[in-house]
């Protein structure tokens, strides 16, 4: 088993370098290379990252790898090869005519991928499958180049995607990480938590990245992390706000732009509420207090209470009753 993992480990640090190569190197390369400097990556960042590309074809990564020994089988249950489903026994190279990321464990092993198609196409990231050594809800992208930026600023600042993390890397922001897509997992958060004083998350200013920032933080404050966000204008990713706007304004908003999840909600509920009118005005109230009800430090709902009463020029203690009245309603 043990010897199985070290072939395992081999594969992927093999097929890394290989679409590597491929990438920097050869012809083929080419348009992918095209697609990255015109994304705005250096070619530092691109080795550093040891971003690649899967050609096209049916085979090339099948054939390097068998002429290196390994059984087209095995490869296939690592993850880099699938099997025909029409003729059993047949395979053929899982990512073709993508951007390849590779995904590195805590230790800087390259165990999965993350595979972009160039341009418009669905999937637009093709990822490894859960494999004995990728198991996604486990790891966390860039990880391995971060940790001891995290530790260091106490801070971990955790992206939506593949070129959010490299293009912070980039700009010299080094404590961010991905979540590689999905749902934040406990065992992220607690990887997090453990690195970090508070996990700052700056998703997309999109419908999706609010969502991912609530459900998120549940996650995070079920593992006893502080979580906080951070919202970037104008629906721009992190990606396309460092090439817009540069670090300097990218910090700014991490720093003096950051809330906690409570007065985040309040501005969403903020946002999407009828504050002109008085009807629109008490319903707002009525929620915000309702919000603020589920903090659970009274410390801290007297202070978003305070917040609200001196804005709406409304009284504390009536804000105060409100509460105990939402609240005492069974649910
Ligand atoms: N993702 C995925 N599979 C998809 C779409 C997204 O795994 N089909 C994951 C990727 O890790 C991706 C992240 O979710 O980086 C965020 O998705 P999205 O915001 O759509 O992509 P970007 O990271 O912004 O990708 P790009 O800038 O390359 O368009
Ligand atoms: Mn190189
Ligand atoms: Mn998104
Ligand atoms: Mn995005
Ligand atoms: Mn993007």
């Amino acid at each position: 088993a043990a010897r199985r993992r070290k072939e395992l480990f081999q594969c992927h640090d093999l097929a890394s370098k290989y679409y590597h190569h491929i990438l920097v190197n050869t012809e083929a390369g080419v348009p992918a290379l095209k697609y990255l400097r015109e994304r705005g990556l250096t070619l530092t960042t691109i080795e550093e990252f040891q971003l690649g590309y899967a050609p096209n074809r049916w085979d090339v990564l099948t054939n390097f790898l068998k002429r290196r020994g390994f059984q087209e089988k095995f490869l296939e249950q690592a993850g880099l090869l699938s099997e025909n489903g029409k003729q059993p026994g047949r395979y053929y190279d899982r990512f073709r005519g993508r951007v390849m990321f590779p995904i590195h464990d805590g230790q800087g092993r390259v165990i999965g991928f993350g595979g972009r198609i160039l341009g418009k196409g669905e999937p637009k990231y093709l990822n490894s499958p859960e494999t004995e050594l990728f198991q996604k809800g486990r790891q966390l992208f860039n990880l391995n180049r971060a940790r001891q930026h995290i530790r260091q600023s106490g801070k971990a600042i955790l992206l939506e995607g593949y070129m959010d993390v490299i293009t912070a890397h980039q700009f010299g922001i080094t404590n961010a990480v991905a979540a590689l897509g999905t749902a934040l997992t406990q065992d992220q958060a607690k990887i997090l938590k453990r690195n970090a004083d508070e996990i700052l998350m700056m998703y997309d200013g999109d419908p999706a990245g609010q969502k991912a920032a609530f459900r998120n933080s549940e996650v995070i404050l079920e593992v006893d992390g502080n979580p906080r966000v951070a919202v970037l204008p104008d629906g721009l990713d992190p990606d396309l706000f460092l090439h817009q706007y540069g670090a300097d304004a990218f910090r700014r908003i991490a720093e003096e732009g950051s809330m906690s999840i409570t007065a985040f909600k309040l501005q969403v509920l903020r946002n999407s509420s009828q504050l002109s009118s008085h009807e629109g005005l008490v319903h707002f109230l009525s929620q915000a207090v309702q919000l603020i009800g589920e903090v659970k430090s009274p410390i801290e709902r007297e202070t978003y209470l305070r917040d609200l009463a001196g804005e709406f020029n409304v009284s504390l203690e009536s804000l105060e009753k409100e509460m105990k009245m939402v609240s005492s309603f069974p649910k």
